[in-house]
């Protein structure tokens, strides 16, 4: 895609992702990795080139319907947490609900995914009053709480120590067991290996692209499909 005459940020890449994998997206520094999250997930569209996503071109809907599909759909992590600094714990997870489902009666449900993180006893804490594991954790909870198939995370353990970073990766773990689709970047060789393949771009190109898992092919049908 061109941000302006001198930068594709991503170039002919085709990739397909199935349903319940986890792949690792790898490369250097502005090699195109979060571009190509951000399109996958919807927060950002390509200047050519289509998606499709559980058998919808999401490249064909509108901004409002982009936005609801993402909602549905997708849960962000980021490396930089990017909570709601004046909201609590709760209020930030009850945000993503509210978001999707209009006013109503959230909290119950933001109070479980809080739990499931291992937050319950932080729900009234503002983000500057939380470490930076947990405040990755209550994103992990913010992520889920419209239960979406699929899981996009950008660095998410890119600002923790080694510990926090080992107990959202388990996190992503159970989720991934659970069934979610994943896409990770990082940096880390280690943490790259936990996904079922690894996809490498090079100058917003994949590079030495690794076949598709085979158990996981013969389970699922295709999910999404970026070319
Ligand atoms: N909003 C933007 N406007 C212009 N160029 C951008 C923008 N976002 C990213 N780029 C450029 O696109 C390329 C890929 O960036 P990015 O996807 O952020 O890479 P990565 O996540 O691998 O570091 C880089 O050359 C970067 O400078
Ligand atoms: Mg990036």
């Amino acid at each position: 895609m061109d941000y302006n005459e001198n930068t594709r940020a991503l170039d002919n890449v085709n990739i397909e992702v199935m349903k319940g994998e986890w792949v690792s997206i790898m490369g250097a520094s502005g090699s195109g990795k979060t571009t190509l999250l951000n399109i996958i997930g919807c927060l950002d569209t390509p200047t050519s080139g289509s998606v499709f996503t559980k058998g919808i071109k999401i490249t064909d809907l509108d901004p409002k319907e982009l936005t609801r599909f993402r909602r549905e759909n997708m849960g962000f992590i980021f490396q930089q947490f990017h909570l709601v600094p004046y909201l609590t714990a709760l209020e930030n997870v009850m945000l993503a609900k509210y978001f999707l489902h209009g006013k109503g009666d959230h909290e119950e449900d933001a109070r479980l995914a809080l739990e499931r993180v291992d937050m319950g006893h932080r729900l009234e804490h503002i983000p500057a009053h939380l470490s930076g594991g947990e405040q990755q954790r209550v994103a992990v909870a913010r992520a889920l709480a419209n239960e979406p198939e699929i899981i996009l995370a950008d660095e998410p353990t890119g600002n923790l120590d080694q510990k926090n970073s080992w107990k959202i990766l388990e996190l992503l773990k159970s989720l991934h067991d659970e069934g979610h689709t994943i896409l990770l970047i990082t940096h880390e060789p280690d943490i790259g290996k936990m996904g079922n393949r690894t996809i490498r771009l090079v100058d917003g190109q994949v590079s030495s692209p690794e076949p598709l898992s085979s158990s996981i092919i013969n389970e699922n049908r295709g999910e999404s499909n970026y070319e």
